[in-house]
């Protein structure tokens, strides 16, 4: 099917979103023949950054403004926590979830019908609308379930529904993250790895192993599934143990180093390898992404031998940062906020929650009209300092439901709030930091 797109952008294609089917080539072509779907003739054209370099400082539109779509493919209960009730788990965990559900059956079709719609295309067409050009999806190993162990408790056939999801990105002209936030073993022990392993257990030859499968499966994925050609990232592990974290994990020095050292490195040429068996031009590779040093892992560049296409992913939750609790004090945090570590780095996952002890205070509930200003603010701080010294920012998250509602954990609700401005140029207007 060919549209013929005069004198459109990329922001006109959510008018033409269609029912995507997988297999079927998408072309939307420019004014000046540019397809819209074709990475490479993106590439030509300069509207597909898939490298996200240093470019110019300031208001960067080609900085990557996005929503993270947390609780889609990994569910949090404290997100979310009518989720788990609904199918009658009391767990906080999809592992937990799916084991005391004990009937697989069941598991598979509640799971399903969540991965079918609590996201849509016009979840997509709305981020379009806010200005919004990124999406990262957090995914866990059992999407591929050749992987996945006997004695491990997950819904199946989500790999079906990860495609449609990642094709109605593309279909609406969204970036996307791919990132595995939910390592073989467990990575730290938090639900949001999709289970609460008391004892993580990622960090060994084994565990290693299947998150190598996995990438390849994935870089396979993005390199011919055609609903995968605006995916230009691949996080390899998301928020592993921290070395100064030895009181949660007697052995987290031993593992960050074991994950630099092994892991990386290994995981890395496994998604070069695929791509040079698949035949992927260099200007086609993906960019892979790892922790920012600042997340204190340890520097990933470590043991890496070639960087080229490296990503670094930077989380900057404000409300664990120690900030004196007064309005000021946040602001001037943020606007003097400078996340280089590695380079290119991105802040992949920051919020507008506020430290746990003040925030339904008040001075800082931000359904109290009088604070309504500061978090517009605070925002504008936060977008304008991510995109001057990161190369653009991904929110957490785009969509939160059940008892939670917070707008500052919620993109959705804060534009209605009027905490985040509908055009996220505006951050640039509000004299947040002069
Ligand atoms: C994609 O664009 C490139 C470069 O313009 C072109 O050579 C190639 O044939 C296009 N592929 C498709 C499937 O249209
Ligand atoms: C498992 O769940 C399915 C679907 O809800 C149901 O039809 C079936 O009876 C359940 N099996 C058992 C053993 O409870
Ligand atoms: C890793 O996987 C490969 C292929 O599945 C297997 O041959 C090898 O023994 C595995 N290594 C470990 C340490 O599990
Ligand atoms: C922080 O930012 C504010 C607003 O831009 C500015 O007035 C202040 O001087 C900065 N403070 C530091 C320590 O850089």
């Amino acid at each position: 099917m060919h549209f013929n797109v005069y004198a459109c952008i990329v922001g006109c294609l959510a008018l033409g979103s269609h029912a995507w089917l997988p297999g079927e080539h998408r072309q939307i072509l420019s004014k000046d023949g540019v397809d819209f779907f074709n990475r490479s003739s993106l590439h030509q054209a300069g509207l597909l950054k898939k490298r996200y370099l240093p470019t110019s400082y300031g208001n960067d539109k080609n900085a990557i403004r996005g929503v993270n779509l947390g609780s889609l493919f990994i569910i949090e209960n404290w997100l979310s926590n009518d989720i788990f009730a609904g199918w009658g788990c009391t767990d906080t965990s999809e592992f937990d979830c799916v084991s005391s559900l004990n009937n697989q059956t069941k598991a598979n079709s509640d799971f399903q019908s969540h991965w079918n719609s609590w996201i849509t295309q016009d979840d997509f067409t709305k981020m379009v609308s806010y200005g919004l050009n990124t999406v990262r999806i957090p995914v866990g190993y059992w999407f591929l379930e050749s992987i996945v162990d006997s004695s491990e408790h997950f819904a199946q056939g989500g790999e079906q529904y990860l495609d449609q999801v990642v094709g109605w990105a593309k279909d609406a002209g969204l970036y996307v993250i791919i990132d595995l936030h939910g390592a073989p073993g467990a990575q730290v022990t938090d639900a949001d790895t999709g289970q609460l392993n008391p004892s993580p257990g990622f960090y060994d030859d084994y565990n290693y192993n299947r998150s190598y499968t996995w990438l390849e499966w994935m870089t396979n994925k993005v390199h011919t599934n055609d609903a995968y050609t605006t995916v230009g990232m691949l996080e390899i592990v998301n928020e592993p143990e921290r070395t100064w974290d030895t009181s949660t994990y007697p052995s987290a020095v031993a593992n960050a180093d074991s994950m630099r050292e092994t892991y990386y490195p290994t995981a890395w040429s496994t998604i070069r390898n695929k791509e040079s068996s698949l035949g992927v031009a260099s200007d086609s590779q993906l960019s892979i992404m790892m922790m920012d040093k600042r997340w204190g892992s340890g520097d990933p560049d470590q043991y890496l031998t070639d960087l080229t296409l490296a990503a670094y992913d930077d989380h900057e939750y404000v409300k664990y940062a120690g900030v004196a609790e007064t309005q000021d004090a946040y602001l001037s945090y943020s606007c003097n906020d400078s996340r280089s570590g590695n380079w290119p780095v991105f802040v992949g996952e920051w919020s507008l929650s506020v430290a746990d002890d003040i925030q339904w205070t008040s001075g800082w509930d931000p359904t109290v009209e009088a604070n309504k200003a500061f978090y517009k603010k605070w925002w504008a701080a936060q977008v304008m300092s991510y995109e001057k010294t990161a190369q653009g920012w991904v929110f957490w998250t785009w969509k939160t439901s059940g008892s939670l509602n917070d707008p500052r954990w919620d993109y959705q609700m804060a534009v209605t709030a009027g905490l985040i401005d509908a055009d996220i140029d505006n951050a640039y207007t509000l004299g947040a930091c002069s």
